[in-house]
């Protein structure tokens, strides 16, 4: 197995200072495991987000858009089991304050005993027994605080799409089998969230449940394994930095019946993680939901004349852990033959680089600038690009090279006269020269390939 090593400190630091990814609420000591997105960030979230709805929605007929609400009436969560079952045992010290999963490996002998020793202050006898912590936060809706006001931010999108089945179903005559797809915020207060945007209390997800027939479920529950894995291998993440990983009995979620993770090898001490879930939910949430609103959620299948309760085949990525993933997989330090400086690199694809091309004129005279400025402005109205006439071209290049911007245009002393450019590719470093009134097209192309 390849050892990958760990860049994380490197990315955190790029990631804030080019203005990917910035900690929240910075100047007052950061929020806890809750980050802000920056002009590069949102941009190469967003084209990860569109790249999802493209493939999981536009490109196919048989799955609807959904955009359902974060606040949720209480009893759902109560139907979904998340206000029973998704809980974590913690053990608090009464010394420290301090709070841990009670799994944790640091923690010496058994909590709640005199023997049991805090991780984190060393002393002994003071950590609780455990005790069952729900993940999810709560809120109250309305101007009273009591316990008929609690309501919840959701801890997944799905919930949203269960409830409206019959709604999305109805509205767009699909028959089963269908999907119904949604990228949404979801929340959840982690007990041990950490390594950067990887695991965070607020975060995003992109789910598509995948409504089938009982008895086909584990059919479509293959062909999704295969088409989402196939969808991460066309972000450009190596191949063999992807696997699958089942879930063995005691790791499925209590809503499953099969699970696999699609896995991505973060390098150093991280390694293979989950970046994304396909889950066999079986007929659990839709059945659950009609026992608790007291309403039918079934399908009428009219060519058979039968109703039934749909089986559910989800998909569940994260796109804040899926960014982290290409960061991770595009991050390269390299020499540069014939110069003394290195480089460092983010090999993006050039599908989801936040900016398409770099614009420099090569001196700020004989018109170059002005040149410059009018294929910069032309391009912008097909793609993010940026004009930058500071300092060494060498410099300028680099800027590029480290926030994964896959090609550079240099207008220079031939531009004027022939109507031509210089084109820099990132990765091959290779320089074409190319018509103006072709750029769009030659840039267009590359992009798409
Ligand atoms: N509806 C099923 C569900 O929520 P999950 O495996 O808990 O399944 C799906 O979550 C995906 O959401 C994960 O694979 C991950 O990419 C993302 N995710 C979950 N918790 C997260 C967190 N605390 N921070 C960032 N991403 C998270």
């Amino acid at each position: 197995m390849p050892n990958h090593p760990d860049v994380m400190e490197k990315l955190v630091s790029l990631c804030k200072r080019r203005g990917f990814v910035f900690q929240s609420s910075e100047i007052y000591g950061g929020t806890g495991a809750v980050w802000d997105y920056g002009p590069l960030g949102v941009e190469l979230k967003r084209n990860l987000q569109d790249r999802w709805w493209k493939a999981m929605v536009r490109q196919r007929d048989d799955i609807e858009g959904l955009d359902t609400a974060i606040l949720m009436h209480p009893r759902v969560w109560e139907a979904s089991g998340h206000i029973g079952g998704f809980v974590d045992p913690l053990v608090d010290c009464s010394n420290c304050k301090k709070r841990f999963r009670a799994d944790d490996p640091k923690i010496k002998g058994t909590p709640g005993e005199p023997d049991a020793q805090c991780p984190a202050c060393g002393m002994k006898g003071t950590l609780s027994a455990p005790r069952l912590f729900n993940l999810m936060f709560k809120t109250f809706m309305g101007p009273v605080e009591d316990s008929a006001a609690t309501i919840y931010l959701r801890p997944e999108t799905a919930q949203g799409t269960y409830v409206n089945f019959l709604n999305v179903q109805q509205s767009t005559r699909q028959r089963i089998p269908f999907g119904i797809a949604q990228i949404g915020k979801a929340f959840r207060n982690e007990i041990t969230p950490g390594n950067f945007i990887f695991r965070t209390r607020e975060f995003e997800q992109m789910e598509m449940q995948f409504f089938v027939e009982p008895g086909s479920d584990m059919k479509w529950f293959e062909y999704w394994k295969e088409q989402r894995m196939k969808w991460h291998q066309g972000l450009g993440l190596a191949h063999d930095r992807l696997q699958f990983h089942q879930h063995s009995a005691d790791e499925l979620a209590h809503y499953a019946r099969a699970a696999f993770d699609v896995q991505f090898d973060f390098g150093g001490s991280l390694g293979f993680q989950e970046i994304e879930g396909i889950h066999n939910r079986g007929d659990f949430d839709l059945t659950q939901h009609q026992k608790f609103s007291g309403k039918k959620l079934e399908y009428f299948d009219h060519a058979a004349n039968k109703r039934y309760v749909p089986f559910v085949v989800e998909t569940a990525v994260g796109p804040n852990r899926t960014l982290l993933a290409i960061l991770v997989n595009g991050y390269r330090e390299e020499n540069v033959e014939g110069e003394t400086e290195g480089r460092t690199v983010l090999g993006l694809s050039p599908a989801l680089a936040p900016i398409k091309a770099g614009v420099f004129p090569l001196v700020k005279k004989d018109g170059m600038p002005e040149m410059a400025h009018k294929i910069a402005d032309d391009l912008r109205n097909v793609f993010p690009v940026f004009y930058d006439d500071s300092g060494a071209i060498g410099r300028r290049y680099r800027r590029q090279d480290e926030i994964g911007t896959p090609f550079c245009i240099t207008v220079d002393g031939e531009s004027t006269t022939a109507d031509t450019v210089t084109v820099r590719d990132r990765d091959s470093l290779l320089q074409e020269r190319i018509a103006t009134d072709k750029l769009r097209e030659y840039i267009g192309q590359r992009i798409a390939e």
